[in-house]
Parts: structure tokens; C-alpha cells; sequence
């Protein structure tokens, strides 16, 4: 199996705080983000996809309209209405401060600190390929920042996966899916060099980890929120898991940093 990066810490499973702690705070926020890594996550996860004027904006649903004080698509709103929006207070008001970040500020304050699983959402992907697509973006902030080995990058879309190949091979890979189809993920993992596979939990059963892992690669299912499922999913032999709860999980897993 592909080593993990030497930086990587070395227990098993891994586990990646998902939007942050989203349990506790506003997802894909730096106060999310910030708790997360107190909270001792090995990893966060956030979600990309581009404003309008074409900048990295850290936000899950393609529109503004359930986790901001705004309306309409993120792709119809320029960068500087974004970052004027309340991204804290639908979840409580004490986090009314709280904006969208971008994904250049959440690498350049988190990422000496920890690992960063960046997904690119499907809507930010093109067809044609422009010179300031979201891969090619993301890519020169990884290569600028010099972030590359702590960062995974993972995406829906097999597409996104192959462009950020190309771009630089070096980066980690994950490739996400809905549903067990071992077709697909085997089909891809004949044509990407994947580092790991992020199914939906349900989905994973011991044969599929066994013949994964037989590719040499890892698994992650998400999203995993009681300890009961993850320690169902630990006897599966998965490698790490995504969590809303990374303080839940550390003590029902005992897998403490260390
Ligand atoms: O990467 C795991 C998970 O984040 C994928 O689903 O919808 O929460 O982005 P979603
Ligand atoms: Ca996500």
C-alpha cells in the first residue's frame, strides 16, 4: 500500500473533522475549522467552488441561501458581496461574525497546522478547460503555499480528478462516490493514480476494503457520527473516516494525537 506521507500521523484510523466541526459550529467557517483542529482532527475537510469573478470560495451548497444571511448562486456572486455575508448566524447568532472563507485563507492559516482535504464540488466544473479553472487554481495556491503534502484532494467528479493530475502528480488523490459501486471505483482506480476512496458509509462492506486495499488504497467513508458505526466501520479496516463530531470520535476511537 501507498505509504502515507511521512508527516501523516501514524494511527489508524484517521480521522477528517467534516466542514470543520460542524456539530458544534457553522460549517466550512473559520471558527469551524479552528475548533476542529483544537479539538485534535487529524484532518479537515472543506468544500470549494468559484464566485462569479472566479475566486476559491469555501462553502458546500451551490447556493448562498441556507448557511449565509444571502440569496442565489454562488457562481452569480462576485467575491466581495460574498465576503460581506453573515455565514454564522442561521447556525447561532454568537457566530454572526463569521464569514465565507476563502480557500486561500484557510490554507494560508491551517495549513502548517494540519492536514487539509480539499474537495472540488462538481458545480465549479467546466467542460473547456479555461487557464484560471478551479483546478488549475487550486493547484498553483498548493504549489504556492508548498502545502502539497499535506493536502488530499478529492472530488465527485473523476474529471476534476484527472485535470489535477496533469496539473501536478504529486498530489493526493480521493475519489468520492455515493454509492457502493465497485465498478466505478475500480474502473477509476485502473486510470488515476488514487490515493484513497471517500464512500458514502453506508456502502462500505469488508470485501470492498479488502480488494481497495489490494490497489493500494485507502478508504474513508463519510460521514460518520456515532461511535457504534465507526467502530463497525474500524473492524471493516477502513483508514480514517469524516465526522461533523471530531471530539466524539477521538474519545470513542481513543485515537488521540499524538
Ligand atoms: O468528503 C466527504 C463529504 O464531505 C462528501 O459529501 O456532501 O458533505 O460534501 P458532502
Ligand atoms: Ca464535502
Amino acid at each position: 500500500m501507498k505509504p502515507l506521507p511521512r508527516e501523516f500521523l501514524p494511527e489508524s484510523p484517521i480521522i477528517i473533522a467534516h466542514r470543520g466541526f460542524k456539530r458544534l459550529y457553522p460549517e466550512n467557517t473559520m471558527a469551524s475549522f479552528e475548533a476542529a483542529i483544537r479539538a485534535g482532527a487529524h484532518m479537515i475537510e472543506l468544500d470549494v467552488t468559484l464566485s462569479r469573478d472566479r475566486k476559491m470560495v469555501v462553502i458546500h451548497d451551490d447556493t448562498l441561501d441556507r448557511t449565509t444571511d444571502g440569496k442565489g448562486l454562488v457562481q452569480e456572486t462576485d467575491l466581495k458581496e460574498i465576503l460581506k455575508l453573515d455565514a454564522g448566524s442561521w447556525f447561532d447568532s454568537r457566530f454572526k461574525e463569521e464569514k465565507v472563507p476563502t480557500l486561500e485563507a484557510i490554507v494560508a492559516c491551517c495549513g502548517r497546522r494540519t492536514f487539509i482535504n480539499i474537495e472540488i464540488k462538481e458545480s465549479a466544473y467546466e467542460t473547456e478547460q479555461r487557464p484560471d479553472c478551479i483546478e488549475q487554481q487550486v493547484v498553483s495556491l498548493i504549489q504556492s503555499q508548498k502545502c502539497g503534502h499535506r493536502v488530499l484532494i478529492s472530488s465527485f467528479q473523476p474529471e476534476i480528478l484527472f485535470r489535477i493530475a496533469k496539473l501536478d502528480s504529486r498530489l493526493l488523490l480521493g475519489f468520492l462516490t455515493e454509492e457502493t459501486d465497485a465498478e466505478t471505483v475500480f474502473h477509476f482506480a485502473g486510470k488515476l493514480d488514487l490515493y484513497s476512496w471517500n464512500p458514502e458509509a453506508m456502502s462500505v462492506t469488508e470485501g470492498l476494503v479488502q480488494e481497495v486495499h489490494s490497489r493500494n488504497i485507502r478508504v474513508f467513508p463519510y460521514t460518520v457520527n456515532s461511535v457504534s458505526q465507526a467502530k463497525a466501520l474500524v473492524e471493516k479496516k477502513v483508514d480514517g473516516l469524516f465526522t461533523d463530531d471530531p471530539v466524539l470520535m477521538i474519545q470513542g476511537l481513543n485515537c488521540f494525537r499524538q
